[in-house]
C-alpha cells in the first residue's frame, strides 16, 4: 500500500509539474493552475481525488465559497441550525469547544475516497467546499443535492485574503507589499481564484437551478441576519416553525454563531484546526474582524478602484452586486 502511495505521490510531482505555476512571496500566492482555478499545490491533490472518486448522495448539501468570503460563519450557522433538536441547550453546543470547520468535513481534504461514501449511513450531510462549480465532482452535479453559496464584496474578500496569507500561512515572512498583492489578485491569482470567475460560475448555476442554489451575502447578513439564517434553514429542509421563532430559537442560533460570540471562545483563540495534516492552523486565523468594508483601512482609492473596475466588467448586468 506504501508503495502504491509512494506511487500516485510520484504521479502527482509529475502531473504538478506539467502545470502553470505562480510563485508567490507567501505560500498562498504560490499556486498551480488546473481548469482555469488557481490551487494552492497542498489542497489540489484532493480535488483532483474527488473529482476521480466522490460520490454525492441526493440528500447531501454543499456549503461553497472562495476563502475568506465568510465559509466559518456559514459552517457555523448550518451546523447549528440541523443539530438544534440534538443541542436545544447552548451550555453544550459543540460550538463552544468545537471549530466551526471541525463540524462539517471538507471535500478536497476529509472526503476524496470511496470508503467515504461506502461508509455513509444514508443521513442527510453537510459538507463543504471552495471547488469552482465547473470543477465539482460530476456527481454533486448529477445528484441534484442542494448548494450554498456565500459571497462577499471582492475587495473585503482580498484583504482578508492578504492577512491571511501574510501574517498566518508564512509567520516569519514580511506582509507581500499590497500593490504587488493587488496585482496578482486582479490576474486571477489567489487561492481558488479568479475570485470573479468563482462567484460567476455558481451565479450561472443558480440561475439554471434556482431551486438548488441559494446565494448569501456576507454583507446583507452582517447587517441583519435574520433574514437570511432563515432563508438558509428553508433551503436545506429544516425551517423555523412558528412556536420556535417565537420561543427565540433563531435568535439564540444567530447569537451562538455570531462574530462576536465565536472569536471570543478559548477553543477559536487558542485552539489549533487539523494540527496534524498539511493544513494545521490556529483557529484564531479564521476569526480576523468581522467587518464590511475593513478594505477601507488598506486600499487607496487608486487599489480600490482596479478591484471595482474589474467588479463591474465581470459582475455587470448579471444581478450581481457591483
Ligand atoms: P475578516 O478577515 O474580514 O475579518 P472564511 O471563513 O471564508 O475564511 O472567511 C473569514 C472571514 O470571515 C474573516 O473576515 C473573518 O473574520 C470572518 N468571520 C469569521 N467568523 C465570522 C462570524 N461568525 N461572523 C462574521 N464574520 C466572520
Amino acid at each position: 500500500e506504501e508503495a502504491n502511495l509512494q506511487k500516485s505521490n510520484q504521479n502527482f510531482e509529475e502531473f504538478l509539474s506539467t502545470l502553470p505555476r505562480v510563485y508567490g512571496k507567501t505560500p498562498l500566492f504560490d499556486c498551480y493552475l488546473y481548469q482555469g482555478c488557481w490551487y494552492h499545490p497542498s489542497l489540489l491533490q484532493g480535488v483532483i481525488a474527488a473529482q476521480q472518486q466522490f460520490e454525492a448522495q441526493p440528500t447531501d448539501v454543499f456549503l461553497c465559497s472562495v476563502p475568506k468570503s465568510g465559509t466559518t460563519w456559514l459552517k457555523a450557522l448550518a451546523f447549528a441550525i440541523v443539530s438544534r433538536k440534538k443541542y436545544s441547550d447552548h451550555s453544550s453546543h459543540p460550538l463552544l469547544h468545537t471549530m466551526p470547520h471541525e463540524c462539517i468535513p471538507f471535500l478536497e481534504a476529509d472526503v476524496v475516497t470511496k470508503e467515504h461514501t461506502n461508509n455513509r449511513t444514508g443521513e442527510f450531510q453537510l459538507l463543504a467546499t471552495h471547488i469552482p462549480y465547473h470543477s465539482l465532482p460530476k456527481s454533486i452535479i448529477s445528484s441534484g443535492c442542494k448548494i450554498v453559496y456565500i459571497f462577499r464584496d471582492p475587495k473585503d474578500a482580498f484583504i482578508s485574503l492578504w492577512h491571511f496569507a501574510s501574517t498566518v500561512m508564512s509567520k516569519d515572512s514580511t506582509h507581500i507589499p499590497l500593490e504587488e498583492a493587488v496585482e496578482l489578485f486582479c490576474k486571477g491569482v489567489s487561492y481558488y481564484g479568479p475570485y470573479w470567475d468563482h462567484v460567476l460560475s455558481f451565479w450561472k448555476a443558480r440561475r439554471e437551478a434556482p431551486e438548488r442554489v441559494l446565494f448569501l451575502r456576507y454583507e446583507e447578513m452582517r447587517k441583519d441576519p435574520l433574514p437570511s439564517v432563515k432563508k438558509l434553514a428553508d433551503f436545506i429542509g429544516y425551517p423555523f416553525s412558528v412556536e420556535e421563532e417565537n420561543e427565540g430559537v433563531l435568535q439564540k442560533i444567530v447569537d451562538l454563531c455570531s462574530f462576536e460570540n465565536l472569536s471570543d471562545l478559548d477553543i477559536n483563540k487558542k485552539g489549533r484546526h487539523r494540527p496534524e495534516t498539511p493544513y494545521a492552523m490556529d483557529n484564531n486565523a479564521y476569526f480576523r474582524k468581522g467587518k464590511i468594508g475593513d478594505w477601507r483601512n488598506h486600499l487607496t482609492p487608486e487599489l480600490a478602484e482596479r478591484l471595482d473596475q474589474i467588479t463591474r466588467e465581470k459582475f455587470g448586468g448579471t444581478g450581481l452586486p457591483l
